[in-house]
């Protein structure tokens, strides 16, 4: 099931995305896998604004997350995290057409993120749920910001890209 985010969920939420961080070990990036979990005040900043989302099992466990802002007047996917024990069931993609939902019907044009270009699991993913590889020259003003900080952050290490989804 999938459902907005209650505070008392954020604990777990930072649990989640190191797990699914560690992901990242497999393929080398050691730096991204040992990477800490968003801050709790970050995340409660999403889930307040009502732009963070859960998925639970079918005990009501959160499994799964997602947290979106409006960059340029698109929703754009902040982080998207499976507990590992859950991948490869469809829940990231549920996550991801349920906020394209939501966006959608306000009036969001599109669905924008951010990723490594090539991790199986990140735009070759996106790519099968629909999103495209963004040019350089197509990033928005929002979206060059976002590159440039996550460049500051050592990210760029490894090719990242924006991506867009048009609703
Ligand atoms: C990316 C992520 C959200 C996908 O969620 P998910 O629920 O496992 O994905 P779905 O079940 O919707 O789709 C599964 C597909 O994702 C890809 N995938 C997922 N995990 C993969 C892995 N470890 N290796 C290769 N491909 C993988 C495959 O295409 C897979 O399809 P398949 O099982 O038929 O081969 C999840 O793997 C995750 O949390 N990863 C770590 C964090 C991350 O990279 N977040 C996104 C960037 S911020």
């Amino acid at each position: 099931m999938i459902r907005v985010a209650r505070a008392a969920d954020v604990a777990v939420m930072r649990l989640i995305e190191v797990a699914a961080g560690r992901a990242f070990a497999d393929v080398g990036m050691d730096k991204v896998a040992g990477d800490e979990a968003l801050p709790a005040a970050e995340l409660l900043a999403y889930q307040r604004d009502g732009r963070a989302w859960v998925a639970t099992d079918a005990n009501e466990q959160v499994v799964a997350y997602l947290i979106a802002l409006w960059v340029d007047q698109v929703v754009h996917i902040e982080q998207v995290s499976v507990h590992p024990g859950y991948a490869r069931r469809g829940i990231g993609a549920a996550l991801i057409e349920h906020v394209a939902g939501w966006a959608r019907e306000r009036g969001s044009a599109a669905l924008t993120l951010t990723t490594f270009a090539e991790v199986a699991w990140n735009a070759p993913y996106y790519e099968r749920l629909g999103f495209r590889r963004l040019t350089e020259d197509e990033l928005t003003p929002g979206l060059r910001a976002i590159r440039a900080e996550e460049a500051a952050h050592g990210l760029d290490e490894w090719p990242r890209l924006g991506m867009r989804r048009e609703l």
